[in-house]
């Protein structure tokens, strides 16, 4: 069975909420348990700098986060959990990618052109309080899921151009250094709920209409009671579907449970009934997970070190590939460096003139084919500039006569062929020096 690579993070900015667990954690917790699945699951607080600049909320929720996917029942074991800002590689990697990136693909990106396009709305610069790192989102999400070569990303609808663009990327840099990343691909499971919030509309941090998913057990009811609905009274049949109070019931439910409820809404159960069924169905979840996520929160050194931990398993596989990766872009070790072949084989084919002085003190030359063959035996000069003004002539292709075996340039005797060389062998090799 080939193993099957799956990754996915979450930005460390706010609360973990209901939607969060019951969208993300808790199908990603599931699906490690698989056989043939790896899984990679990150904390994305490079990511939360982007969505805040306050450093205690991304600290507060980079702990909480962790903490809830521990509590949920993620095996660390198994899978590899880590921060991303623990792997300098992915910043790293992020400008290798960032290099093969067209910047009219990030003009695309969904959440830059939204701020574009209020900018314009509002009759303002485009480009108004837009910072690089809205902008560049995408190359980092992209260096994530690359960096583990992950065959498929389980994330919400709102995120599949950024898988896109992550594929796009990776063939940027596959077609122009190698094959070395694998194209991902966006997993959007159907059979995953994507909860409303408090409004009805999706739950999420930026409508602040989020359900905290380890509220205490009063905040939780009070949150619940506070879901709008329509002002249909007991004792009315209720649409169970497009009914927010329904959908989050169902997501904690069993189907049977389920089923149970959407009769009770036919009948007619009061909205009271139905938020208190809602709030202990979710209780019931949450109440295990609530104790270990508490004794967790309290001791957060525990949590640094299952991220320590996660982050060598991890750097195990990141820093030999970032390695890789330098050397096909050329940032490269600098002792090894080779010659290029061509270069190297056309030297190598080259023959060469060595002058020297002779014991009767005057100064001669002889060429050497690159075989090592002796090709001509210069004369003997009176100074070494006459000797080297006879090389330059011949180097140079200066005409020259043979006669018998004197090789005579401008009337001048310069040199003698050696024993079996033909005209036609010198020839050809001061040609070479022409090349
Ligand atoms: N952008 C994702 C979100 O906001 C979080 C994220 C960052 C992510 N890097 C990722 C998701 C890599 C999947 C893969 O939901």
């Amino acid at each position: 069975m080939t193993v099957q690579r799956v990754l996915t993070g979450i930005t460390t900015s706010g609360t973990p909420h209901l939607g969060n667990y019951a969208g993300a954690i808790r199908p990603a917790i599931a699906a490690s348990r698989h056989p043939g699945v790896e899984s990679f699951y990150f904390l994305a607080d490079y990511h939360a700098l982007i969505k805040t600049t306050d450093p205690l909320r991304v600290q507060r929720s980079t702990l909480e986060i962790a903490a809830t996917w521990l509590a949920a029942g993620l095996d660390t074991d198994r899978v590899w959990f880590y921060r991303q800002s623990d792997i300098p590689e992915i910043p790293e990697l992020t400008w290798l990618l960032t290099c093969v990136a067209g910047k009219g693909l990030l003009n695309r990106a969904h959440a830059y052109k939204a701020a574009v396009d209020r900018n314009t709305a509002d009759g303002v610069d485009p480009d108004a309080g837009v910072n690089m790192g809205l902008y560049m989102y995408p190359v980092l999400m992209a260096a994530d899921i690359l960096m583990f070569k992950a065959h498929s990303v389980p994330v919400g609808r709102d995120q599949i151009q950024h898988i896109e663009m992550a594929r796009d990327i990776a063939g940027s840099f596959n077609h122009l250094y190698g094959e070395h990343f694998v194209l991902p691909e966006a997993a959007i499971d159907a059979s995953v709920a994507t909860l409303p919030g408090l409004d009805g509309r999706k739950m999420s941090k930026s409508y602040d209409n989020t359900i905290p998913l380890f509220a205490t057990p009063a905040e939780l009811k009070k949150l619940i009671f506070s879901i709008v609905t329509d002002s249909k009274a007991p004792g009315e049949p209720k649409d169970a579907d497009g009914s927010a109070l329904f959908e989050l019931y169902q997501a904690f439910a069993t189907a049977e449970e389920t089923r149970a409820m959407r009769t009770a809404f036919d009948e007619g159960i009061a909205w009271g009934e139905a938020k208190q069924a809602l709030f202990e169905k979710i209780e019931a979840t949450v109440a295990p997970m609530r104790e270990h996520y508490q004794a967790l929160i309290a001791e957060p050194a525990r949590i640094e070190k299952h991220l320590h931990e996660g982050a060598a398993k991890a750097r195990a596989i990141a820093t030999p590939f970032l390695a890789e990766l330098r050397h096909a872009v050329g940032l490269r070790n600098l002792a090894a460096v080779a010659r290029p072949a061509a270069v190297e084989k056309a030297k190598a084919a080259l023959p060469q003139f060595k002058q020297y002085r002779e014991t009767d003190g005057r100064f001669h030359f002889k060429l050497v084919a690159a075989d090592g063959r002796l090709l001509l035996q210069g004369e003997g000069f009176a100074s070494p500039r006459e000797a080297g003004s006879a090389v330059s002539a011949l180097k140079q292709g200066a005409a020259f006569a043979v006669e018998g075996t004197k090789v005579v340039v401008d009337g001048q005797a310069v040199a003698a062929l050696a024993e079996d060389v033909t005209p036609d062998d010198l020839r050809e090799a001061l040609a070479a020096f022409a090349a």
